[in-house]
């Protein structure tokens, strides 16, 4: 079922302490790739609960969500659009700011990757702050997508980044 598919992703996911600073439960997702079952049952687990909400869009945060936003689009029937980190993209782009614990953060889009009216699902391994995602919301909403939900493998509850989406809807396999 789905919960025994979930324990075994939750338990091929590696926590590295202190990285990459003190005090930091890193959330390593490279051994989870290492498991080819643990791997498939993660994107089936997205696929299935997508498939038939009507999304032409899934849009992948960088960096790691470069890694399960496009197998997700291509079983769905789904373009992928990457939204990365600043200047990394040669069209022209439209970027969005967020606050960090100290500074701020950019991430940025193509300029006619989507369309007005379009339905996107907007894809990362993880959310902490909800800093990154909620940025990623703001972006495709000023061009007039639709963003039907944000999905992740990890959440880190006591963080609270749910609250930073407002009321757009977040699935995660493992909080
Ligand atoms: C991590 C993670 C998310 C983001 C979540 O990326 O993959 O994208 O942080 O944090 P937030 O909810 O507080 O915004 P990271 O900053 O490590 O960048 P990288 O994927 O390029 O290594």
């Amino acid at each position: 079922a789905d919960d025994d598919r979930i324990a075994r992703i939750a338990s091929s996911i590696r926590v590295i302490p202190d990285f990459p600073k003190p005090g930091i439960l890193f959330q390593d997702i490279t051994t989870l790739l290492l498991n080819p079952k643990a791997f498939k049952d993660t994107i089936d687990l997205f696929v299935e609960r997508y498939k038939d909400k009507n999304i032409n869009v899934v849009a992948g945060i960088e960096a790691r969500g470069f890694i399960f936003g496009p197998p997700i689009a291509l079983a769905i029937g789904a373009k992928f659009v990457p939204m990365r980190k600043p200047k990394k993209l040669p069209g022209e782009v439209i970027s969005e700011e967020y606050s960090l614990e100290y500074g701020t953060d950019v991430i940025e889009m193509h300029v006619g990757a989507v369309q007005a009216g379009e339905r996107a699902l907007v894809v990362d391994d993880l959310i902490a702050t909800g800093g990154t995602l909620s940025a990623a919301i703001r972006l495709l909403e000023r061009v007039g997508v639709d963003v039907v939900e944000c999905a992740c493998l990890i959440e880190l509850p006591e963080l609270k980044g749910r609250d930073r989406l407002g009321d757009r809807p977040l699935y995660v396999l493992i909080s």
